[in-house]
């Protein structure tokens, strides 16, 4: 299984974000919008948005994770949620980032990346990391990756007993 990291020491990487959207934090309330997103965006993975409710909610709650929403014109569009690791100091992007297919292309997904990557340099994180999932199978995988890499992101072999940081426990064959 493939890792993506971000060394977070570093300045953040110099891209192109889009304009046209908002992103705000958001509270335990709103967690419903980001499963809302999941359940399109994750090829089934997440049937409910409940899951991410349950799931996202309790580390919410303990301010160790703050989802962020992008929204276009007050509509939800995308989705990320940062979470902090404060003993290793090894932030996780829980889920990795999420944008509506017909939203996608127009650096949302930079700029989602850029909020989280912030987030967690800001609260004292050494890195960021990622392991790449999308149960719609290899092509969707490989997407995520490229995308990733495209902003700054580097290849980390992770243990082969490591599982993917999902928002469930979960995985389903596409
Ligand atoms: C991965 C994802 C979040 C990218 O979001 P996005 O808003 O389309 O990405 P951006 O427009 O910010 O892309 C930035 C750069 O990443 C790279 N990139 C993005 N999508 C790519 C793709 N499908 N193929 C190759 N490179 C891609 C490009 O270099 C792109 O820059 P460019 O468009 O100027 O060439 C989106 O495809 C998605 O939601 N996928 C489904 C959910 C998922 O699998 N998330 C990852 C879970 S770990």
């Amino acid at each position: 299984m493939t890792k993506v990291i971000w060394d977070l020491k570093k300045p953040l990487p110099k891209k192109s974000i889009s304009k046209k959207i908002v992103v705000k934090p958001i509270s335990e309330e709103q967690l419903t919008e980001v499963g809302r997103i999941l359940v399109i965006t994750w090829g089934g993975f997440i049937k409910s948005p409940d899951v991410t409710v349950t799931r996202v909610g309790p580390y919410l709650t303990a301010g160790l994770e703050q989802p962020f929403i992008a929204y276009l014109d007050n509509k939800p569009i995308g989705a990320v949620s940062p979470r902090l690791d404060n003993e290793s100091k090894a932030g996780i992007l829980d889920g990795g980032v999420h944008v509506l297919p017909e939203h996608r292309r127009k650096h949302v997904g930079t700029t989602l990346l850029l909020t989280a990557l912030k987030w967690l340099k800001d609260h004292n994180m050494k890195t960021a990391e990622v392991t790449p999932f999308n149960p719609e199978g290899e092509e969707a995988v490989q997407r995520a990756t490229a995308f990733y890499l495209a902003n700054g992101g580097k290849r980390s072999r992770a243990s082969e007993h490591t599982k993917p940081r999902a928002s469930t426990g979960k995985t389903r064959k596409a």
